[in-house]
């Protein structure tokens, strides 16, 4: 990413696209945490501390500190995206990740309709319970990933699968 900040404006709608996931029993179980400008870096600071603060000393290292330190530096926006727990005990887990996780592709989608480049992440303390406790979630909550979103000046990357679509249906 190049640094270029996407007016809020911009990514509001996009966050609103998520809102239009479908959801079984109208619970509605996304929550979005949207960092921007000083925000950025004071989430940046605290993604690294927590991995310092939550990682053994011999599994520790420099250069993943500087990295989780410094992701969001050409970043214009980092939303962090929650499957929050809906209220009907008898909609599935599962199926309030796949609702949460369609809002997430709806912003991927809208990003690139919009010339926004875009990275869904579960990289650094994505998945630990560290994190969970730093964002104040439920224990039934789940983070499902950091989205970085930007602007690059490089073109589209040529999208790559291996396994061959024939692998992967079954007409019947
Ligand atoms: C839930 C989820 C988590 C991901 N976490 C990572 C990650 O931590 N690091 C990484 O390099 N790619 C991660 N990816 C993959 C990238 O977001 C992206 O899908 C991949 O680079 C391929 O993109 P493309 O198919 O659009 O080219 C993750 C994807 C998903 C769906």
């Amino acid at each position: 990413m190049n640094g270029k900040t996407i007016p809020d404006e911009v990514v509001e709608k996009l966050i609103h696209l998520a809102d239009w996931a479908p959801n079984h029993g109208k619970t509605e179980p996304w929550f979005f945490f949207i960092y921007r400008g000083e925000g950025l870096s004071t989430f940046s600071k605290a993604h690294a501390e927590l991995y310092l603060q939550n990682t053994a000393e011999d599994k520790r290292n420099d250069a993943t500190y500087e990295r989780l330190l410094h992701c969001t530096d050409k970043v214009s926006h980092l939303v962090i995206a929650v499957m929050k727990r809906g209220i009907n005990p008898k909609i599935p887990q599962f199926e309030e990740v796949a609702a949460a996780s369609a809002g997430v592709q709806n912003i991927l989608l809208g990003a690139t309709a919009m010339g926004i480049a875009s990275f869904w992440s579960t990289g650094g303390m994505t998945l630990q319970p560290a994190l969970k406790n730093y964002l104040q979630l439920a224990e039934e909550d789940l983070v499902l990933g950091m989205l970085f979103l930007g602007y690059t000046d490089e073109p589209l990357k040529e999208g790559v699968r291996t396994i061959p679509m024939s692998e992967k249906t079954k007409w019947l």
